[in-house]
């Protein structure tokens, strides 16, 4: 038997992306070959950011080392398209990228079959199941990397028995009563309209549940960047499901995916400022703010009065207008860029709080950096998301909406001077990151331990 050689196929979003390749980093510190397959739209956005490292050959790259190749397909969009509109990205890459995966695969193992390097596993994030029925099919195995929290992955698993108990209804998904569940008999009840599908409406509910079936036949492991003490419960449900999030977290320090250019004056900006002294904002890559809900944004911070580094992303929030003065008022106290190198930024002494959407990702760097949350969720998993960082580890406060859906500059003001205040969260913050990080260094983690007994499998 050769080295392993994984086959990694991201959802080409940047929630997906990033612990796609934290997980391929990981992977290469072990030893394996990855050959990383994105679509040629974020391919080439991700190497006009790299142009310096760039290779002649379009399909085929070696920026990370001779461990990684970066391969592209079309995802058969025109350029100008919109790729935000998941239901198109979704249905054009299924019409586009399968037909196209075995010459791939061919190619490679012809080309690496003297090396004994053939392609040993695929592994996938959830919308590109279609990857394991062409794996399947050539006798190669699968594995899902789910990008979101091991607790999302069981209620998605779970989506059969919430229908046939009358929770949520067969077409929508949506709450059909208001009365509340309970994960185990432990955990606090959790409203239904947080389940992670409720915002995405019925044809990505259709899809979900195919997906989740696909998974569950031709996944043989559900990888979660997670560590186990975080989600117990969620462990107990399913012996598919492992937590390899000390590994990942350790890979990198940059996500070298990133679709814009991480602007790295803030940490030397950061390193000015006091410990535990600046309110870190962000919305992750896909959340938007409308002209008002920026504006009071803007005004809490403002009210304030404390340091803060906010990103507004280029292309994106970055149309709105700030209010009137703003810029004069914030130019000592804060500091707004496009892109953060948000790993580092979260683990710098000075941050004090992260005023947070609740993307996995960004709740598990949070947590690694011990940094107490105030909760903003916009969209599917971020709700479960921010039930656990509240409810379960309380490790932050939720944001809560005015009748007019507007979260206002008061309550952004209140709860940051609430949160700060409150020494117990801080000091839960600081426990769950010394787990976190135990996850990481302790050579017999469960998690580094979990990782080398998946690594082995592909070998048998
Ligand atoms: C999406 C979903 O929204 C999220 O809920 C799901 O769990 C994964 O996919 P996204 O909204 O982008 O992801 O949020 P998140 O999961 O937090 O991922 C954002 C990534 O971008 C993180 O790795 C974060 O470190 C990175 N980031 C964000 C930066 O590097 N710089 C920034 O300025 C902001």
């Amino acid at each position: 038997m050769g080295i392993p050689h994984f086959l990694v196929i991201p959802f080409p979003t940047q929630g997906h992306l990033n612990p796609s390749m934290q997980f391929s980093h990981a992977l290469a510190k072990n030893g394996c070959n990855i050959t990383f397959l994105s679509t040629e739209f974020n391919h080439n956005k991700v190497l006009m950011l790299k142009a310096a490292a760039a290779s002649s050959d379009h399909h085929q790259d070696n920026l990370l080392g001779s461990k990684i190749k970066l391969v592209s397909f079309p995802d058969g969009l025109d350029p100008e398209d919109e790729r935000r509109d998941l239901q198109k990205l979704l249905f054009s890459i299924r019409n586009t990228m399968p037909s196209r995966l075995p010459k791939l695969i061919h190619e490679i193992n012809a080309l690496e079959g003297n090396n004994n390097n053939y392609i040993t596993c695929i592994v996938v994030t959830i919308n590109m199941g279609w990857a394991f029925e062409v794996g399947s099919s050539l006798g190669i195995k699968g594995a899902l990397l789910w990008p979101a929290s091991a607790t999302s992955l069981t209620l998605c698993d779970s989506i059969h028995s919430f229908i046939d108990d009358g929770v949520v209804d067969s077409e929508y998904g949506l709450p059909v009563k208001t009365q509340k569940i309970q994960l185990s008999p432990d955990m606090p009840l959790m409203d239904p309209k947080d389940l992670p599908w409720c915002s995405l409406g019925k044809v990505y509910f259709e899809h979900l549940k195919q997906e989740i079936k696909t998974c569950k036949l031709s996944a043989q492991w559900w990888l979660c960047n997670t560590v186990y003490e975080l989600e117990p419960v969620a462990f107990s449900s399913s012996p598919k499901l492992l937590p390899i999030g000390g590994p990942m977290l350790t890979s990198s320090d940059h996500n070298p995916t990133s679709f814009w250019e991480e602007d790295k004056t803030c940490l030397h900006w950061l390193d000015q400022q006091p410990s535990q002294s600046v309110i870190y904002v962000s919305f992750g890559s896909w959340s938007l703010l409308d002209q008002n809900q920026f504006t009071e944004l803007a005004l809490g911070l403002q009210l304030l009065n404390m340091p803060f580094l906010w990103v507004v992303r280029p292309g994106n929030d970055e149309k709105h207008a700030y209010p009137d003065g703003f810029m004069g008022c914030i130019s000592n106290k804060g500091k707004i860029v496009g892109w953060a190198p948000q790993k580092m930024v979260l683990k710098h002494h000075a941050i004090a709080c992260f005023i947070s959407h609740c993307g996995w990702n960004s709740t598990v760097e949070g947590l690694h950096g011990g940094v107490p949350f105030l909760c903003w969720p916009f969209r599917n998993d971020q709700f479960v998301n921010k039930f656990f960082i509240c409810e379960v580890w309380k490790a932050g406060l939720g944001l809560h909406k005015h009748e007019n859906g507007v979260i206002s500059r008061d309550e952004i003001k209140k709860k940051v001077e609430q949160l700060l205040g409150c020494e117990d969260i801080k000091a839960r913050c600081l426990k769950w990151k010394e787990i976190v990080m135990e996850s990481m260094e302790k050579e017999d983690s469960q998690s580094i331990r979990n990782f080398q007994n998946f690594i082995k499998w592909t070998k048998e």
